[in-house]
């Protein structure tokens, strides 16, 4: 999942179409993986909670954190970013419209040309992108896969639809403009159940109003406090989703598109809410989708079950989930997840 949710970031984002990140040996792959996995770095983390410290800290940071790495992987970008950049002057010269689709170094790079974005912004914001935009993807992918192996019987169901549809086609593209309810129901519910970010929704009042009060919890919001979104504890309240820790794609108010749910149901909030939400959710739909696709159609997904092994997945007795870590923001299985994988 992570091969291709960076492979995909790195094309569309980059237009870094040679990355050998289907590699085993990969080392830009393996850089982004231990930068997002090791990276509990405590020094991040205090920086987070006191952000006054950050000049003091970031001295820290470079002599003992994962400075060196982040830099590595700055440098890549860095690099591809300005061959981009010279080739796009090249192909200007020779034809007067640049008629290629615009992607998001594009935008990026018109911005800086424009003044609002200097260098070190528009390789930080491309940082920012690369890492949003696959580990992300690449978790709630691998939560749905569980949740199908766990529930054989949604699974049946998705093949059955999908082999309706596409048997004679393993056309990608295709799958990406595939548009079915219960895929969609599968991937929203498996959201739900196991959001991959749960601490980032974060917002501070510093514009405008000098104090909100919240009634129903008695609390002052005064100027410059941030507040941050509990989202697992909303995903699994009773109040809001009947049987919070089932699996069940039925719900009511998944907020699948075609409806206005999102809208309707701000107690779902994998991909945050409001006007800074998360940029890159119909990416991440379309590529799931096609994802899904392409596997379910050709391959059974199963639990290990033998509990002495060391490739079965630990559960927590009380809630029936699996138990947990969230080293920076991204939750993770505390045990990697292994499933059995057949051929069909
Ligand atoms: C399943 C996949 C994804 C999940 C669960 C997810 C989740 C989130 C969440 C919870 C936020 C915070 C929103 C808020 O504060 O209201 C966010 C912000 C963001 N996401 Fe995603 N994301 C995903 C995929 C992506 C992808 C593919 C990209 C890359 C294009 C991306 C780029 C971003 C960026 C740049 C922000 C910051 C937006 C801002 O501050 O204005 N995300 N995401």
């Amino acid at each position: 999942m992570d091969s291709i949710t960076l492979d995909v970031i790195c094309r569309l984002a980059f237009n870094m179409h040679n990355t050998d990140v289907h590699n085993e040996d990969s080392l830009f792959r393996k850089m982004v993986v231990d930068f997002m996995r090791q990276t509990s770095d405590p020094i991040l983390r205090i920086i987070g909670y006191f952000p006054f410290l950050k000049k003091f800290l970031s001295i820290l940071f470079h002599l003992f954190g994962n400075a060196n790495l982040l830099k590595t992987i700055s440098k890549k970008l860095d690099n591809e970013i300005s061959k981009y950049y010279m080739e796009k002057l090249k192909n200007n010269q020779h034809q007067k419209h640049d008629d290629r689709k615009i992607n998001i170094l594009d935008f990026m790079i018109e911005q800086q040309q424009l003044g609002n974005l200097n260098e070190l912004q528009l390789i930080g914001n491309s940082l920012v992108i690369l890492l949003a935009g696959y580990e992300t993807t690449s978790t709630s992918l691998t939560f749905t896969f569980y949740l199908l192996a766990k529930h054989i019987e949604w699974q049946n169901k998705l093949r059955e639809e999908i082999l309706k549809n596409f048997n004679n086609s393993d056309d990608y593209c295709q799958f990406d403009q595939y548009r079915s309810e219960l895929l969609d129901r599968i991937w929203f519910e498996s959201l739900r159940l196991y959001p991959p970010v749960i601490s980032f929704i974060t917002r501070r009042l510093d514009t405008g109003v000098d104090k909100c009060y919240i009634n129903s919890l008695d609390l002052n919001i005064t100027k410059e406090m941030t507040i941050m979104v509990p989202t697992w504890p909303i995903h699994h309240d009773e109040e809001y989703w009947p049987q919070p820790n089932q699996f069940d794609p039925n719900r009511n108010d998944l907020p699948i598109p075609g409806g206005n749910v999102m809208e309707k149901n701000p107690a779902f909030l994998a991909f945050g809410n409001g006007p800074r939400n998360c940029i890159g959710s119909n990416l991440a739909l379309s590529e799931s989708r096609a994802v899904l696709v392409a596997l379910i159609k050709h391959y059974r997904f199963e639990l290990i079950d033998d509990q002495k092994s060391e490739k079965f997945t630990s559960i927590d007795p009380n809630s029936g989930l699996l138990k947990l870590s969230c080293p920076n923001v991204i939750i993770r299985p505390e045990k990697d997840i292994w499933l059995r994988v057949t051929k069909i």
